[in-house]
């Protein structure tokens, strides 16, 4: 393995190629310039990145109009929820990293779906996972409107009606179809086909629409405007409520469709029970900045964070260590972390340095063989002494689903230094593939992030109310208590993966947020083989492989992407950098309020 300065320079170069070069500073008294889809900005006053121009300038209008990074951030993920509604919309669900800089304090908003009460531990057993992808008994009650209501409520100064308006403009207006939204509605066509109100919707005559065309969404505009109106009961208890619960008992499956479509649980007294929950973030230090995370139910801050202490109790940093701190963290993620209200997480001896310094004494310098067992966070720790007990085999069964490149990840940061880091998701591409008839909107299909069973003492059965295990990890590094950085991404449990590997790019490799988003990915998750881009593969593949590494292919479509993310970096003198993908899925946009002082 090369030392850990010129493996850095190795994906510095490669990443510099691939990233298109950071917004020029304009001269003094320019026009501001258009706003065109640019995956990095740079400037003053509050800025915004997204996979998506429309979204992107939503929360900038937002931000212009006087409103702070937490309406930015409602307004944004509606947008999201018009243009990328196969990732993101009102009836899924999300996890919220917010920078409150007035308290100079980070909190976290759990908007993530729940089973419903009638949910048994078993529901899911037996049952095929391609089966579950499109059903009803799939959908976890919604959590995105619960989630910006308490948002905007504690931290906002907008009213939900207010952040929703960007949305419903786009929604009325239209947004023209590009390559990425015409390749997910073709890879869904044959599902979307076999439920009425979904083919309506997004096959118009049959077929995905075309590329260039302007797609619509009046009935999603009407909805919006609505909620606007009628507030979150409407869909918590009210008629919207009883919409979405009639369509998941019984989907609008077309005559003559073959598929086996299983009707779901849910009841509108579900919808009542909902609650989003404010929660304290996950916090490591690693080389003296603060990282902040989401804790459980989601996976993200715990394993984020378990490697990053890894990789600091070990001698020095470069791939193979990243690999091999990420396939511990990931053993640990899958035997202990489930929804704290069903399950004990051991979430302060999982982050400690005690545990890190005994997980990182298995670490060599070859691969270690697979599966890694998981350690005991118990807090009685010896220091590479004899190795750490091993697991129940249950436990350290790595995880089998495959992980989709959908969800997607948004930041926003105002011109107060607030900063909201946030992941928006209804799971697959397409979330069930059912349409709420006349509403505009895709449900969920959540609950299939539980694992199904029968496996005796998992963390993350089903159980009535329960929220699912999720990957999504945004998260907030400050130094000296300023934010530093804001990073996130999309990719199921890859998206772990890329947001370590980004943080370890910028902050051990010496890259450029730029060029730490854009450089080759790979994703380790305690799996016989990590999964790697081509370019990845073809770089370091050579290196990695005779370390004991087996590189595979990223499953697609899209083949060979993991994680379209973004981040945001606070430069010096209240300067902001904002950044997207330069080519993942298409490309993202990062906009800033003002490109000078
Ligand atoms: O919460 C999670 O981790 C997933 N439901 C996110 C979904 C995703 O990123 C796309 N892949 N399956």
């Amino acid at each position: 393995m090369r030392s850990v300065v010129v493996t850095s320079l190795g994906v510095l170069t490669l990443a510099g190629l691939l990233a298109p070069p950071a917004q020029a500073a304009p001269a003094p008294h320019a026009p501001p310039p258009k706003e065109v889809k640019r995956p990095v900005a740079e400037g003053y006053g509050g800025a915004v990145a997204t996979v998506d121009l429309d979204a992107s300038k939503a929360a900038l209008t937002v931000l212009r109009q006087g409103g702070n990074a937490m309406d930015a951030a409602v307004a944004g993920a509606a947008a999201l929820g018009v243009t990328e509604p196969y990732s993101a919309g009102l009836a899924g669900g999300g996890f919220l990293v917010y920078y409150d800089a007035r308290h100079r304090k980070v909190t976290t908003i759990d908007g993530r779906e729940t089973a419903p009460r009638a949910m048994t531990s078993t529901a899911l057993e037996g049952i095929p996972f391609a089966e579950a992808v499109s059903s009803g008994l799939s959908v976890g009650v919604p959590g995105s409107v619960a989630q910006w209501d308490l948002a905007l409520r504690k931290y906002g100064t907008m009213s939900l009606r207010q952040a929703l308006r960007p949305a419903i403009e786009i929604a009325d207006r239209g947004f023209v179809v590009d390559q990425t939204f015409y390749d997910q509605t073709q890879q869904n066509a044959v599902r979307f086909a076999d439920f009425t109100s979904t083919a309506a919707l997004y096959l118009p005559g049959g077929q995905p629409p075309p590329v260039g065309s302007t797609f619509r969404n009046p009935d999603l505009a009407r909805t919006y405007r609505e909620l606007g109106i009628r507030g979150p009961a409407w869909l918590y208890g009210g008629d919207l409520g009883r919409e979405i619960v009639a369509t998941v008992k019984k989907p609008p499956v077309r005559d003559g469709a073959t598929r086996n479509v299983r009707s779901g649980l849910m009841e509108v007294g579900d919808l009542r029970a909902y609650r989003a929950l404010e929660r304290p973030p996950t916090k490591v230090t690693y080389k003296g900045l603060d990282v902040y995370g989401m804790a459980p139910p989601s996976s993200g801050g715990s394993t984020v964070g378990e490697a990053l202490n890894i990789l600091e109790a070990l001698p020095k940093i470069g791939l193979h260590e990243y690999l091999e701190a990420s396939r511990l963290a990931f053993a640990d993620r899958n035997a202990y972390v489930g929804d704290p209200a069903y399950t004990p997480v051991p979430l302060g001896d999982l982050l400690s340095d005690g545990f890190a310094k005994e997980r990182a004494c298995l670490i060599g310098p070859r691969a270690m063989p697979h599966p890694a067992a998981p350690g005991s966070p118990d807090g009685s720790y010896s220091p590479c002494a004899a190795p750490t007990t091993p697991a129940a085999p249950a436990a350290s069964a790595p995880e089998e689903k495959k992980e989709g490149p959908e969800t997607t990840h948004l930041v926003v940061t105002d011109r107060w230094g607030d900063v909201a880091a946030y992941n928006i998701t209804i799971e697959q591409t397409g979330g069930s593939g059912i349409v709420v008839p006349g509403r505009g909107i895709l449900l969920n299909n959540e609950l299939t992030d539980f694992t199904f069973g029968p496996a005796p003492g998992d963390p993350n059965l089903p159980a009535p109310g329960k929220r699912p295990r999720s990957s999504m990890a945004p998260t907030i590094v400050l130094k000296d208590g300023s934010p530093l950085l804001a990073v996130g991404s999309p990719g199921g449990a890859t998206i772990i993966t890329t947001v370590l590997q980004i943080l370890v790019n910028r902050l051990d490799f010496g890259m450029s947020l730029p060029d730490a988003v854009a450089a080759p990915r790979a994703s380790q998750r305690n799996t016989a083989a990590t999964q790697a881009e081509p370019a990845f593969t073809q770089r370091y593949g050579a290196e990695l492989t005779a370390l004991g590494h087996t590189l595979t292919d990223v499953p697609g479509p899209p083949a060979g992407e993991i994680g379209a993310a973004t981040g945001l970096e606070f430069l010096r003198n209240g300067r902001v950098q904002a950044v997207a993908e330069p080519a993942r899925r298409g490309g993202g946009s990062a906009l800033v309020v003002a490109t000078h002082r």
